[in-house]
């Protein structure tokens, strides 16, 4: 046995040098007013926007960010679905990487750390960020907990409504958190005088946390898409690697959500990267079909466009999700990396349907009892279909998947999956 310290990477793991082709760099929109890229250098921690543009293939973790990794439990663990391979009859192995056993409940706080880390080292004390369902606004507000800093999240207004229970475990961190469109911002109160009961979106909190950013004169964190955060984010496939070695297995297919990308290329990259695994699918919602009718262009990763454009599989940056919708994954793009992966044919994807990734998700939480977030339901589908592929062609083969959430606080659009299946 190995102890978690040797398993816990000392580098983190970037795929740019060993894409198939040069991945066509962030740039400012042809005849733009203002420069995005220098308005990037006024909001990011300044080591976090190197790592962003940089070609090393491997970064060193500092150590600070290490102890950090540590206490909050990595490596997570890497767990075999037994009685769930038991109940599809299948003769594939099932493996996961729980990343649901972080603190936060998900894999966000694995950038949300390193990035804290970088403004705490610039002499800042405040960071601020955007959140959807509150995965990555509580992982923020615990990092910048860790490191002595405040932290200001706008938070989507529906979210911020329906689910309080992630709104109170920011505000215990210690977080101001705001209902986004909010009054504090000149981009939330123009969203505002258009539609004062705007339920807000992913990338207009996106645009008020920049603003807010600018004005105050502190760091924003981002929490996926851009290259930065899936560089953080292969701790997770580093580890897996690492982990399934130990077991002396060989992984076959390796499945992950796609949201922004992070959780997907932080686990999968690794293993492109180190010529393991045969086939890798990315799974997005087919309520929000990015990959069946999104665009390969340069687009805006927020509603506003205050960051640099970025080339990407896009359904536009003006895009609102279905309001009923309860699965999560509502981002509008996927990081240019993975789109780039995807046009290669290198990964390939699926987009499942709520009812689908609800009988998924019930049958993984019967099997194995953990009850996983929305968002990676739509792994556990695409493995579900894996492994009945394997029984009917009668083969060996390991499947591993990221659980990159768990589902304790999202029960309320389980309980709107359950009403609406149920008509
Ligand atoms: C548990 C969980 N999984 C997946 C995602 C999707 O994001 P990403 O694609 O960046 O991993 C989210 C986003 O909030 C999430 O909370």
């Amino acid at each position: 046995m190995v102890d978690r310290e040797e398993i816990l990477p000392k580098y983190w793991y970037n795929v740019i040098p060993d894409l198939p082709k040069p991945l066509p760099p962030p740039r400012d929109p042809p005849e733009a007013e203002f420069s995005r890229i220098d308005l990037l250098r006024k909001i990011m921690p300044k080591e976090v926007l190197r790592q962003q543009f940089t070609v090393e293939r491997f970064i060193k973790i500092p150590e600070d960010v290490r102890n950090a990794y540590l206490n909050i439990g990595r490596p997570t663990p890497l767990l075999r679905a037994k009685r769930l391979e038991e109940m599809l009859g299948t003769p594939a192995k099932i493996y996961f990487k729980f990343e649901g056993a972080t603190p936060t409940g998900s894999h966000k706080i694995n950038t949300a750390l390193p990035q804290a880390y970088f403004a705490k080292e610039e002499g800042i004390n405040h960071v601020v960020t955007e959140t959807g369902a509150g995965q990555w606004g509580t992982a923020v507000a615990l990092s910048a907990r860790m490191f002595d800093m405040n932290a200001t999240v706008f938070m989507v207004r529906v979210s911020y409504e329906q689910k309080p229970q992630r709104r109170t475990i920011m505000q215990l961190y210690g977080a101001d958190v705001y209902a986004s469109p909010t009054n504090l911002t000149e981009f939330g109160r123009k969203i505002l005088a258009e539609n004062k009961d705007h339920p807000g979106s992913l990338g207009i909190a996106m645009s008020e946390a920049i603003e807010f950013a600018l004005k105050n004169e502190i760091k924003y964190l981002v929490g996926s898409v851009l290259d930065v955060a899936i560089l953080h984010q292969s701790v997770i496939g580093l580890e897996a690697i690492r982990q399934l070695d130990e077991l002396g297995e060989e992984p076959d297919v390796l499945i992950g959500c796609v949201g922004g990308g992070s959780n997907f290329g932080g686990f999968t990259f690794p293993f492109y990267g180190a010529k393991k695994g045969k086939k890798f699918i990315a799974v997005g919602s087919y309520e929000i079909p990015k990959f069946s009718k999104g665009d390969y262009v340069y687009d805006f990763p927020d509603t506003a466009g205050l960051l640099p454009q970025v080339k990407m599989i896009t359904l536009g940056k003006d895009y609102v999700p279905p309001p009923i919708y309860a699965g999560g994954l509502r981002y509008h793009g996927a990081a240019p990396s993975l789109s780039l992966l995807i046009k290669e044919k290198v990964v390939e994807w699926r987009e499942y349907s709520e009812p689908e990734i609800f009988e998924a998700a019930k049958l993984f939480m019967r099997a194995q009892g953990i009850i996983p977030a929305p968002e990676s339901a739509h792994a556990i589908k695409a493995v579900i279909d894996e492994a009945l592929e394997a029984k009917k062609t009668n083969e060996k083969r390991v499947i591993v998947f990221n659980l990159s959430g768990h589902g304790l606080l999202d029960l309320p659009n389980y309980e709107s999956m359950m009403k609406r299946s149920l008509k």
